[in-house]
């Protein structure tokens, strides 16, 4: 018995990488336990304009190691209204689809919440590279991003070791710092500048250039965009120590590329565990996925909760970075 017998998926908002091997999950096994599914186009705008198609076994051959999102993503106006919800609400039902899985961010969990509201039975998967989404360790696309950004860092250390130089490096995440902080800690950066945690300037300055008097051959400062830009954070460090890093800023590059590994995985598992909570009645949750244990937590109480910062992860990276 299953609570579920048509079923559709939405990816929305930034995509990450890993929201296929998610589409992948989903239609796979749903399809296994005899479940039809559907693929909205360009999340809730897809929606709204009932831009869904079957999904099959092959539609979903071929992506789990592509980045981006073979269904497309969207920011969408018109489903922030409750005509727009109430229309994507109304799309799903006349076409007998009784389950939604959205994977997506914290805005996208928004929408799902709305859509439960009226009565759709709706699960989300956190599918974004910033990591700001709590009942979950982490999300789809964020281990990809940290080792995209890695590895520029150590692209950018060669040169400064060479020249004896500086940079700034500014990554995303608007309210969140993990991206920093754990690429920051990966690549041994000197600083990590995050939202969560307030700094200060002019000691940052007045440490690199004791270190560089002290035989230090490079200095790595690494901003999430929350906190700053990088452009600003090296203006301001010029204006006490003279030194003039240079600024790199990655941008959307961190959030395409094939997932690693770690994303696929993560994403296969919630994938599969969504249709299962979906075919035994559950309904607006968000699934993760807590010390190796897979969870549902009311949409709700996810929305309105922050992620807690990783002060332990921070100090470390402090500690190791003199
Ligand atoms: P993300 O999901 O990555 O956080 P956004 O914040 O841009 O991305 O949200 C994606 C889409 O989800 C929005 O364009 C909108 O259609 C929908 N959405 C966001 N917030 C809400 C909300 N409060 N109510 C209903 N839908 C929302
Ligand atoms: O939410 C994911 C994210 O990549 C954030 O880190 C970033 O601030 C934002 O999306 C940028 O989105 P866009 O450039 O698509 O407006």
């Amino acid at each position: 018995m299953t609570a579920v017998n048509k079923i559709a998926v939405l990816t929305s908002g930034g995509d990450s990488q890993g929201m296929n091997a998610a589409v992948r999950a989903v239609v796979r096994s749903a399809l296994y336990h005899g479940i039809e599914v559907y693929g909205v186009q360009r999340g809730y705008q897809g929606l709204i304009n009932d831009d869904l198609r079957s999904m099959d076994l092959r539609s979903v051959g071929d992506i789990i190691q592509r980045g981006g999102t073979i269904l497309q993503t969207a920011r969408c106006k018109e489903f922030l209204t409750p005509e727009g919800q109430q229309r994507g609400a109304d799309v799903l039902r006349a076409r007998g689809i009784d389950g939604l899985i959205v994977v997506g961010g914290d805005g996208s969990y928004q929408g799902a919440n709305k859509l439960s509201k009226l009565g759709i039975k709706t699960m989300g998967l956190p599918g974004t590279i910033d990591n700001d989404i709590s009942h979950t360790d982490f999300t789809i696309g964020f281990d990809t991003a940290v080792s995209i950004v890695v590895d520029a860092i150590n692209k950018l250390r060669d040169t400064m070791t060479s020249h004896e130089r500086s940079s700034v490096v500014e990554v995303m995440g608007r309210h969140c710092g993990d991206i920093a902080l754990y690429a920051g800690l990966a690549s041994g950066a000197e600083t990590i500048i995050v939202p969560e945690v307030s700094y200060d300037i002019d000691l940052i300055s007045a440490r690199m250039r004791e270190n560089f008097e002290a035989g230090k051959r490079h200095s790595i400062v690494i901003v999430a965009e929350g906190a700053g830009t990088g452009a600003e954070i090296a203006e301001a460090i010029t204006a006490r120590n003279g030194i003039e890093p240079r600024v790199t800023v990655l941008g959307h590059i961190q959030r395409g590329g094939s997932p690693t590994h770690n994303d696929r995985i993560l994403a296969s598992k919630l994938g599969d565990y969504a249709v299962q909570q979906l075919m035994a009645g559950d309904s607006g949750k968000a699934c993760g996925v807590i010390d190796g244990k897979m969870v549902s937590t009311d949409i709700d109480k996810v929305v309105n909760s922050k992620k807690p910062f990783n002060m332990d992860l921070y100090n470390l990276a402090l500690r190791l970075s003199q």
